[in-house]
């Protein structure tokens, strides 16, 4: 097949591990007989400095002639004075909310190859699969919101509309459907009135989806659970604050946060496909990120937006095949354990293709 893929690598290590990305599309799309044609485009930081906007209009165009985004990481100490009057994050948050990706998809697995050097205890650890099912273009990041330069107040405002939850809910439960058949939903409905929408909405779209076993739990609660007994849950679905921040939790189930993905995705299967992980100023440029997190999103958008399950797993067991060797990037490397660097670690996944 011939396809677009518009590449936005951003700031931090986001070229670095975009750049192995490509590099990895490309070997797939040279053994299985596929063309993918790459168009750069630039978002967050970096352009900020060469146009002042994050989403410059080029770069909505580019994703718009493609079909499918792959982006890297957006942000960095440089644009993150906290009186910027605009913030790389700008981009990211524009280009979600333009498409539409109302379903952030993010998938959490333990791999056995790395429990031995996690933070929680093994036995927590056995047969952790989760998939995160964050709603991301309403809740509180796009509600009416007031920001006061020189005043002394500001405010955000968290509000869910009946058809957000619903087209949320409803992706999650047909996703636990082929799974384990299981649904936790978040929310905080003891105390805010959108989140008493969020839970009578998930009620509601329950009914269609009667052999799904559905759990509601308060984002507190949640937060612990996660980590108390990770192994039960299937599916996860929550707005979109409680998703960003129960989903960097759960990071450290897969054993760090270089190794999860995301797909953000409309009904239509048009996606944008990014690592779970941000710039990480504190080593970019040293050529030591772990390309996990991006290779697994390039294999989500295969799956998704390409329909290339084949390939997708292809990488995969790629990824399987190189930690079982025992190769490691530092960030999952235990004490005092040899690391590779980027550059290494992107090749070996490469060559087990
Ligand atoms: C994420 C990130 C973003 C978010 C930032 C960079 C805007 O943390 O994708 O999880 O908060 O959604
Ligand atoms: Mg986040």
């Amino acid at each position: 097949m011939k396809a677009t893929i518009a590449v936005l690598p951003g700031d931090g290590i986001g070229p670095e591990v975009v750049g192995k990305a490509t590099e990895l599309l490309s070997v797939i799309a040279e053994k299985h007989g596929h063309e993918f044609v790459f168009v750069e485009g630039l978002i967050g930081g970096i352009a900020i400095d060469e146009t002042g906007d994050p989403l410059p209009a080029e770069t909505v165009r580019i994703c718009e002639e493609a079909d499918a985004i792959l982006l890297g990481a957006v942000g960095g100490p440089k644009w993150s004075d906290p009186t910027a009057t605009v913030q790389p994050e700008r981009g990211l948050l524009g280009l979600r909310q333009h498409f539409g990706l109302f379903a952030n998809l993010r998938p959490v697995k333990t791999y056995p190859a790395l429990v031995e050097h996690a933070p929680l205890r093994a036995e927590l650890l056995q047969d952790v699969d989760i998939l995160f099912v964050r709603e991301l273009v309403s809740g509180i990041y796009f509600g009416e919101r007031r920001e006061q330069g020189d005043g002394d107040a500001s405010f955000d405002t968290m509000s869910y509309s009946r058809g957000e939850v619903e087209q949320v809910a409803n992706v999650a439960f047909r996703a636990a459907q082929g799974r384990r058949k299981k649904l936790c939903s978040v929310d905080k409905a003891n105390v805010l009135a959108s989140m008493r929408l969020w839970r009578r909405t998930v009620v509601e779209v329950h009914e269609e989806y009667d052999d799904v076993e559905l759990e509601h739990l308060l984002v507190d609660a949640a937060t612990m659970h996660l980590l108390t007994r990770p192994g039960s849950f299937d599916v996860i679905v929550a707005g979109n604050m409680f998703g960003d921040i129960l989903s960097d939790e759960a990071s450290v189930l897969a054993g760090s946060l270089g190794m999860l993905p995301s797909a953000s995705l409309r009904a239509d299967q048009f996606g944008l496909y990014e690592p779970v992980h941000g710039s990480a100023p504190d080593i970019a440029g040293q050529g030591t990120a772990n390309p996990i997190g991006m290779f697994l999103s390039a294999a989500m958008l295969l799956r998704y937006s390409l329909q290339l399950e084949a390939e997708a797993a292809a990488i995969e067991s790629a990824i399987d095949a190189v930690l079982a060797d025992g190769l490691r990037t530092a960030d999952i490397a235990g004490a005092g354990d040899n690391s590779v660097s980027t550059d290494e670690f992107a090749a070996a996944i490469i060559s087990k293709l």
